[in-house]
């Protein structure tokens, strides 16, 4: 019995994954009208941009440009007077414009998808817009892309295709909107911290650094999670999915695309110059267990030393850089000399999703623009630098 019990927790997680993606992407589906309307979920008129740009493979992405409140107070009667609905042509909107030419512009890209996230505007997506952008003095921008084969973007989706949208969403930023990487944060959640691990690597490889990395309720890769596992073997489960070959598609191609998010987050470790990189995670995660971030944790704060470390030196500078929060919570800092930080978060609530609308993701992209005490990330007491702690280990 002991031995079939892991077997048992990842069909669970397989099912709970599975059943939890394909009731978000239906309903998705089904409401493309919503997204065209953004007031319904709280915003203010025009306060989001609803536009369309193209990728190098020719899908058409739909995205929305969330406007900060506090930026739209000071510009609301011009902001009003434009029209509504999908922009021509964003770059005449004035919000567009006010992203592009303040300096002290920010923007999150944020790349939840679609597991339960099917659309810009789906589940928790609009509140967590709002908790990030709200603030009345932030000029924190989101940019929300639908993927393709999702919501009113065109296209399949696979997982060279996501990460190409992912790609094109930052591409967008940086040349059209032409706000500096070290203004930019990339967010993601769930499926979406795998699209962001893969665009955090690929903007690394080019010698590109972000203002901060931001995964939350992630996983190490795919294959770890759902190992020996044949999708197909839920099918009769999820029957409605045949219905919708799109996402069949994706479903049972997730075993064929692997999604190696720990040893990619590794890789933009070690390649990059500077990295504030944040894992954050609920501790009542039922859909993915927070130990998946422990494992990301690992491999990032692996990548930070020559050559790496065995898991057990691992465990015990890591545990002289953490502090305990209560109820099994806790925050980690590692911290590499003064260019690679890595920050993990384990909050006592939130759930898979929900958490994405909690203060500690707004908390890591404050501190990762530097908008927090000092204009640094906290240094605590307990707060040890890698190096000279592994020297001092190993001695
Ligand atoms: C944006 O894309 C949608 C399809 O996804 C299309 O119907 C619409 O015409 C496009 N608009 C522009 C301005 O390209
Ligand atoms: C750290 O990286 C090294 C070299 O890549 C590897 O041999 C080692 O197993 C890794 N340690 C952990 C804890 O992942």
């Amino acid at each position: 019995m002991a031995a079939l019990a892991p077997v048992f927790r990842k069909a669970y997680w397989a099912l709970i994954l599975g059943v939890s993606f394909y009731i978000a992407a239906l309903t998705a589906l089904a409401n493309p009208w919503l997204q065209r309307h953004p007031e319904q979920f709280g915003f203010a008129k025009n306060q989001i941009t609803p536009f369309n740009f193209t990728t190098p493979d020719h899908e058409t992405i739909y995205a929305w440009h969330v406007m900060p409140l506090g930026l739209y107070a000071k510009h609301e009667s011009e902001i009003l007077q434009q029209p509504s609905g999908l922009a021509d042509d964003i770059t005449q909107t004035t919000a567009f414009r006010l992203l592009r030419d303040d300096p002290d512009s920010r923007l999150i890209i944020n790349s939840d998808l679609p597991q339960n996230a099917g659309t810009v505007a789906q589940g928790w997506r609009t509140d967590s817009y709002r908790s990030l952008s709200d603030g009345s003095s932030s000029n924190i921008h989101i940019l929300a892309i639908d993927y393709r084969g999702f919501g009113l973007s065109t296209g399949f989706p696979t997982e060279e295709g996501l990460i190409t949208d992912g790609v094109a969403a930052v591409d967008w930023a940086l040349q059209v909107a032409k706000v500096p990487s070290d203004r930019i944060v990339i967010l993601g959640q769930s499926l979406g911290t795998a699209v962001t691990s893969a665009v955090a690597e690929h903007y690394a490889m080019k010698g590109i650094n972000f203002a901060g990395v931001v995964l939350v309720a992630g996983f190490t890769s795919l294959a770890e999670l759902l190992p020996g596992y044949s999708i197909a073997g839920y099918l009769p489960v999820l029957s409605p999915l045949k219905s919708t070959p799109a996402i069949l598609e994706l479903f049972s191609s997730k075993l064929v695309d692997k999604w190696p998010s720990a040893s990619r987050i590794a890789n933009f470790v070690r390649m990059s110059k500077r990295v504030r990189l944040f894992i954050l995670h609920a501790k009542d995660d039922y859909e993915i267990p927070w130990t998946q971030s422990e494992g990301l944790f690992a491999a990032a704060a692996n990548a930070t030393t020559e050559g790496g470390m065995d898991l057990e030196l691992l465990r015990k500078m890591k545990a002289r850089t953490t502090v305990d929060t209560g109820d099994g919570t806790f925050i980690s800092t590692w911290k590499a000399g003064e260019n690679k930080i890595i920050r993990q978060e384990v909050v006592a609530y939130g759930h898979h999703s929900r958490v994405l609308t909690y203060a500690t993701v707004s908390l890591a992209a404050l501190k990762a623009f530097g908008l927090d005490e000092g204009g640094a990330l906290p240094v605590s007491s307990l707060e040890v630098d890698a190096e000279s702690d592994y020297n001092h280990l190993i001695l």
